[in-house]
């Protein structure tokens, strides 16, 4: 449904999000190849997390409530018959780590989606699982994708792409066939598989890469930070490597809470948001707010199934541009719709880079942004890889275009709130992607 929404006079308050939608998938799709239940504490009800519980169920695992906890139980045996068809919807994390479980289980299935999920890239999983010796068979790449598990080979790979969906599918793939993995990664990703795998299991292991100091060759009295291998990060998982059992608490999701960081940003306000996800490798839009001008304090900060999470307080100021490019764009992969926005309230322009990837996210977040934008009056330019966005003032109000994208509606609904005059996004609807009470949550902050 097509939303109004008005300025706001001011933002503030307490809230606490649901839980993180990255580390729910991979809670979910574990259950399928566990020898024993895993127990899940706040697992979220968004639709994404929801088709990595059908999925799993449809594979044998049995769900059951206990209190508002989640049990899953794995099945003796993965239920399966060549005919199965699991619909992923629009969670490419579903498609491409369930890739990799299918992969390498003694199963038989095809994985489709919907057209969003149907026109995303697959090629970069179906290349590296076809070299561990899986049977995967895809049109031009794209799902619907059959799979025919088989043994796999033992494997190493350096990640060509930053993708944490990439590493744990073929981590997965692993897991499921008992062979040996060595991944590389030298723009490190979001750890979430490898560390529910430390939590859930044994047989995995992370080694950081050491940096040491060099001389610059040029000019030997000047120094510089290197590393001591040609990658950040190997993650290894041994042959007889399994996924136990045991439970989860999953922290709220720091990628929701960034639209309400941001919102607090741009009113020049304080809100506080509690029991919040603070894996430093999702951490990229508190840094970002901090480079922008904004004060962010953390209290209570506290680790449970070796996930951080902490009570966070975000304080707006005058924002500042900045550029933003390689790891920090990694670092917000899922944040640069709501840190475009951000960009548009601050003096300046804000150039992101490296950022090729979002015209392959559940829209083409590139050309969604700039139209976005461009439609309440800011100068925007769109690069190869990226946008640059010049800070405008009384900036008017618009009719947003979601491009069926959770993120864009829930970026240019913030966006709203800070316009000369009414808003509208036409379709609501799809904020239930990854956050289904995202505008009950909205009226908390909104005074
Ligand atoms: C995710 C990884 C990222 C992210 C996505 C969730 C995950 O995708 O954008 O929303 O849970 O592993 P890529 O692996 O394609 O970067």
């Amino acid at each position: 449904m097509k939303r109004t929404l008005r300025p706001a006079r001011s933002i503030g308050g307490t809230i606490t999000l649901p839980g993180d939608k990255s580390i729910a998938h991979r809670a979910a799709l574990f259950s399928i190849i566990a020898k024993a239940p895993i127990t899940v504490k706040n697992f979220p009800n968004n639709a994404d997390c929801l088709k990595s519980l059908e999925a799993a169920r449809v594979l044998g695992v049995k769900v059951k409530m206990a209190g508002e906890d989640f049990v899953l139980t794995p099945p003796e045996s993965l239920q399966h018959a060549p005919d199965t068809i699991i619909d992923c919807g629009n969670s490419g994390t579903t498609a491409r780590l369930l890739s990799g479980i299918l992969a390498g289980s003694k199963v038989e299935g095809t994985l489709t989606g919907d057209d969003s999920l149907r026109h995303r890239p697959m090629k970069r999983i179906i290349d590296p699982l076809t070299d561990m010796g899986a049977e995967l068979f895809a049109d031009e790449g794209r799902l619907p994708m059959r799979i025919r598990g088989t043994k796999l080979r033992p494997f190493e790979y350096l990640m060509p792409v930053a993708s944490a969906q990439v590493k744990s599918a073929l981590l997965l793939a692993g897991l499921a066939s008992s062979s040996a993995v060595i991944i590389r990664e030298d723009r490190i990703t979001r750890d979430h598989t490898e560390t529910m795998a430390r939590e859930l299991g044994d047989g995995i292991s992370v080694r950081d890469v050491k940096r040491l100091v060099v001389a610059d060759q040029d000019d030997p009295r000047k120094r510089h930070m290197q590393m001591s291998e040609p990658f950040k990060r190997e993650i290894t998982l041994s042959a007889d490597a399994r996924i136990t059992g045991g439970s989860v608490d999953i922290p709220g999701d720091i990628s929701t809470g960034a639209f309400f960081m941001a919102a607090a940003a741009i009113s020049g306000r304080s809100l506080t948001i509690e029991n919040m996800g603070l894996n430093p490798t999702r951490t990229g839009m508190l840094n970002h707010l901090k480079a922008v001008g904004c004060a962010v304090e953390i209290t209570g900060k506290r680790t449970i199934s070796r996930e951080p999470r902490g009570t966070v307080t975000v304080t707006g100021g005058a924002l500042k541009s900045r550029r933003i490019s390689g790891e920090t764009t990694v670092a917000l992969i899922d944040e640069i719709p709501i840190v475009a926005v951000m960009a548009a309230f601050a003096t300046g322009t804000t150039v992101i880079r490296d950022a090729g990837e979002l015209r392959v996210k559940e829209s083409d977040r590139l050309t969604a942004i700039s139209e976005n934008l461009r439609l309440m009056g800011v100068k925007c330019g769109v690069l190869e890889d990226g946008l640059a966005i010049d800070g405008g003032r009384d900036l008017s109000g618009a009719d947003f275009l979601s491009h069926g994208d959770h993120r864009i509606a829930m970026a240019f609904s913030i966006a709203s709130l800070f316009l000369v005059g009414p808003s509208t996004v036409d379709d609501d609807a799809v904020v239930a992607v990854s956050c289904p009470g995202f505008y009950e949550l909205l009226d908390q902050i909104v005074k």
